[in-house]
């Protein structure tokens, strides 16, 4: 049994702006990463859903670049209303938002 019934990792890693990879803090996620934790404690959902920072999630063209366990569903999350939509649909209702989706892999639907 996990201990939490989400976990959303935001990558905010940073790279050197000559970096090719460039990062997906150069693309605002430190920001957003911040919203995902305020609106977790903002809807009362502290104990049971955590936000975290991450490393690089290997992602990086498709970035900024979020993961959500335990269903494995990584996201591109670029806006604040891109936040706001899955906190309130995945994290929510445990739909998947499929506008935001990732294409390089299955995508696993929650249960
Ligand atoms: S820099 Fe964010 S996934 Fe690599």
């Amino acid at each position: 049994m996990s201990r939490f019934q989400y976990h959303i990792f935001m990558c905010t890693n940073e790279r050197s702006a000559d970096d090719p990879k460039g990062s997906c803090t150069a693309k605002g996620s430190a920001r957003l990463q911040e919203l995902f934790k305020s609106e977790v404690k903002r809807r009362g959902l502290q104990g049971d859903v955590r936000a975290n920072k991450a490393g690089c999630l290997d992602a990086c063209e498709h970035g900024p670049t979020v993961v959500v366990y335990p269903d494995a569903v990584w996201y591109r999350v670029a806006t604040e209303a891109d936040v706001l939509e899955v906190m309130d649909r995945h994290i929510g209702r445990g739909e998947v938002v499929d506008r935001l989706l990732i294409p390089f892999a299955t995508q696993p639907k929650p249960a």
